[in-house]
């Protein structure tokens, strides 16, 4: 896999989009050291100096409607099982829909964006700084890898390249899995990490709030919460807070 690297830019998204509206048909990576126009999801800031991942890949994809919002699922996925070479897989978890916690705090975001024939996936990750002040709780990867361990002859953390290598091979074979089978097995693989399974957990909807017990995932990546009510509902947008 092609992997483009810039020590700054605006956005890699933004980067990746132009290609794809170019009609670029070779899946590739675009990497930079630092993003002084960083965009996370619903239109916010994020925050993109120096020492984190910042990566954004472009899939030529003709792809169903409904495949869309599964993809989500598989790059959460992938950002767990890459980062479980690093740290103890019992510290990470997945927060519907797409967030990647660290002893329950958010460690990396992904940002899906789709056009026709075409999807990027953008994804940043805290390795060796967070941001301040951010509304919910945030950690990064060094955090949580004992020092002593850094100054080994073989450090097992070398930088964001390493990651972003492991990480791109996951994700293609994460698609492979979602075009040639279903979303079956992508979807244990992210329960069996899920934040909060069986816990009453409170979702943004963006003009309200709902609560309820989250059940399970769907079988077409909602979240299926069961309301005081009793009442099972299907929530397909949305942010659960923590
Ligand atoms: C989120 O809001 O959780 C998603 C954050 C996605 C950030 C990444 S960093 C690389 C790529 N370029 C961007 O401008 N955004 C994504």
């Amino acid at each position: 896999m092609r992997i483009i690297h810039f020590e700054t830019i605006g956005s890699t998204q933004d980067y990746v989009k132009a290609l794809a509206a170019k009609g670029e048909l070779e899946p590739c990576w675009v990497r930079a050291d630092s993003q002084n126009a960083g965009r996370g999801r619903r239109g916010r800031e994020w925050v993109s100096r120096k020492g984190n991942l910042y990566a954004s890949g472009l899939y030529p994809w003709k792809m169903p409607d409904h495949q869309k919002p599964l993809v989500s699922f598989l790059v959460a996925v992938a950002l767990a099982e890459t980062l479980e070479s690093y740290i103890a897989p019992d510290l990470i978890s997945l927060k519907w829909p797409n967030d990647v916690l660290v002893g329950g705090a958010k460690i990396a975001g992904i940002l899906l964006e789709a056009g026709e024939g075409w999807l990027t996936i953008g994804v940043g990750v805290n390795l060796e700084h967070h941001p301040e002040g951010t509304p919910y709780p945030v950690t990064h990867l060094l955090e949580h890898i004992a020092t002593n361990r850094l100054d080994t002859a073989e450090p097992i953390y070398a930088g964001p390249d390493p990651i972003l290598a492991q990480l791109a091979q996951k994700i293609e074979t994460g698609i492979h899995t979602l075009q040639t089978e279903s979303f079956a097995p992508i979807r244990e693989k992210w329960l069996s990490r899920a934040a909060r399974q069986g816990e009453v957990v409170k979702v943004n909807l963006g003009k309200e709030t709902v609560e309820g017990v989250f059940e399970t995932l769907s079988e077409n990546g909602a979240l299926q919460l069961r309301l005081p009510n009793g009442t099972l509902r299907d929530i397909v947008a949305g942010d659960v807070l923590l």
